[in-house]
């Protein structure tokens, strides 16, 4: 999916472009609203979320060409259910119910809704009537799509034409052409509605007649003309983490402010194999000042003995922000500081300037709280996704736009049951270049969620040549996800990992067994620790 973001949005206008345009998703509480927005920034639109309180005034200042009405998981007729604002219509743009969204809005305008003698959720038929309408015509007059209701519409409002309908809705989609009104029962942002795509791109080119400005290179552009606005001559500082986010924030900045932003890169002895280098390598190639600490020796002095996990955290959490202090007192004039906050963390913070904490909070103990600087966060409006595709268009190398999440205690939470040093990091390192290595070379990569070794500090009997060895076990931890809050074990090729594990034994004198996680989270953990 995200590949082909990053190639649908490559193949949009390469002008500079702003994007002035913008669609507005009222969020009713639904679990795809978040993906509607995407979605339809995937068609070329810029979409942004507003709670479904936001006041109609509001939403009127922003001025946006349409409004879609997300899902949601109440029932119409429950107590205290988000209603339909009628006042909404007032704007004259086009509106989208979805699912909860098509509910309350025929309820409101006079439509029959009621609790459907099944529900339905997951792949349902939908089968066109009287040709599909303005929102469907031309579309097979028999296709699946995906569902998530108990309530569904039974007669749409006076005057609205039913377009679809499934074995428990009735009116599986209506409009109202005139007033630009349309609903649809199923979710056309979830891959499972095979024309979903082309359903939102009817509705946001043909109906509310937007523009593809949304791209890669119109957020460079934008986002470029607001630092250097919010900067003016200011000086920059920006912590890398070797992730694809705070790279592609510094890229950014650099673009705006040039050689007033210096970066730090603190390497804590804890990275993967060559990934300082390829930091140190790649913003050198940019041309971006960057001070690189080598503090390997001080974060291991300080892990000394340490063998529970949330005491390893948190020592090279404070041990981080004292590095990084350092670092930044010996530059002068500094008054900016770069977060590479993301969209989802806005929101997940309810929309507010809060999120900039919460992201500290992930990243490596976060950085100080008493730091007098400004904040220049230029992915706030962006998704993962988007962060990608900006990262490749400013040219960072697919190495880095493609890295799989990475903790920011790095290696130090992988070395399990005991003490981290540097004997132990070194055979973790060794261990997780070789899968990586292999599973680059088979191609998964980026079909993985993550994929790292653990090294449990056990020692365990194996025979190697004639002797005995008495050596560490590697296990492997490969596992898809789409948000890491719930993911599965891999089901890596068989071939695939006997190469691994043979590598592994063969290449790393201190490990004699190969094992494979093969738990899910929930109840299991990505990490181990
Ligand atoms: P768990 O192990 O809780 O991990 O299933 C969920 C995701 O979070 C990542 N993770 C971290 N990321 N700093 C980070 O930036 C951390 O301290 C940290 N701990 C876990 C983990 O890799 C997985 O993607």
């Amino acid at each position: 999916m995200t590949e082909q973001l990053v190639e649908s949005v490559e193949q949009l206008s390469t002008d500079d472009v702003r994007a002035v345009e913008e669609v507005l998703v009222l969020d009713f509480g639904g679990q795809y609203s978040q993906l509607i927005a995407r979605r339809i920034r995937e068609c070329g639109v810029f979409a942004e979320l507003l709670p479904s309180t936001a006041s109609v005034e509001e939403i009127r200042e922003r001025g946006p060409k349409a409004l879609v009405l997300s899902g949601g998981p109440a029932s119409v007729y429950e107590d205290g259910a988000p209603e339909f604002p009628t006042q909404l219509l007032d704007l004259d743009i086009p509106l989208l119910g979805i699912c909860y969204g098509m509910q309350a809005m025929a309820l409101a305008l006079g439509g029959r809704v009621e609790s459907a003698e099944a529900g339905e959720f997951g792949r349902t038929d939908l089968v066109l009537r009287d040709g599909g309408g303005r929102l469907l015509g031309g579309l097979p007059e028999e296709q699946t799509c995906w569902m998530s209701h108990r309530d569904a519409v039974f007669e749409a409002p006076n005057g609205f034409t039913p377009l679809a309908s499934s074995p428990s809705s009735p009116v599986a989609a209506y409009e109202l052409p005139d007033r630009g009104l349309y609903g649809i029962q199923f979710h056309p942002e979830v891959v499972h509605t095979p024309y979903g795509t082309e359903i939102l791109t009817r509705f946001l080119r043909d109906v509310a007649g937007c523009e593809q400005q949304w791209s890669p290179q119109s957020v460079i552009a934008e986002q470029v003309e607001k630092i250097q606005t919010q900067v003016g001559e200011g000086r920059v500082i920006c912590g890398l983490s070797g992730g694809v986010d705070s790279s592609v924030a510094a890229l950014l900045v650099h673009k705006a402010v040039g050689d007033r932003l210096t970066c730090i890169y603190v390497d804590h002895g804890m990275m993967r194999l060559n990934e300082s280098e390829q930091v140190v390598e790649t913003f050198s190639q940019f041309g971006i000042p960057l001070v690189h600490v080598q503090a390997e020796e001080r974060f291991l002095a300080k892990l000394k003995g340490v063998d529970e996990p949330e005491r390893k955290r948190k020592i090279i959490g404070e041990e981080f922000i004292r590095v990084f202090e350092d670092e930044a007192s010996k530059l002068e004039d500094i008054g900016y500081l770069v977060q590479g906050t993301l969209y989802s963390d806005v929101i997940e913070s309810g929309g507010s300037d809060h999120a900039a904490t919460i992201k500290s909070h992930h990243n490596v103990g976060g950085l100080p709280e008493d730091f007098d600087f400004e904040l220049v966060e230029p992915l706030r409006m962006l998704f993962k996704d988007e962060v990608r595709a900006v990262g490749a268009e400013l040219g960072l190398p697919e190495r880095m736009v493609w890295r799989q999440p990475f903790p920011g205690p790095g290696l130090a939470i992988r070395i399990v049951g005991g003490e981290v040093n540097k004997e132990r990091l070194d055979i973790l390192r060794a261990a997780d270049a070789v899968l990586q290595e292999e599973i680059r070379a088979a191609e998964l990569y980026r079909q993985l969620w993550q994929s790292f070794c653990v090294l449990p500090v056990v020692r365990s009997v194996g025979v190697q040549g004639d002797g005995r060895t008495y050596a560490y076990p590697i296990v492997i931890r490969a596992v898809t996800s789409d948000d890491a809050m719930t993911a599965d074990w891999a089901r890596l090729p068989y071939d695939l990992l006997e190469r691994v594990s043979n590598r592994i034994i063969n290449e790393i004198r201190d490990v004699n067994r190969v094992a494979l996680d093969i738990s899910s989270k929930p109840p299991a953990t990505i990490e181990w620790e």
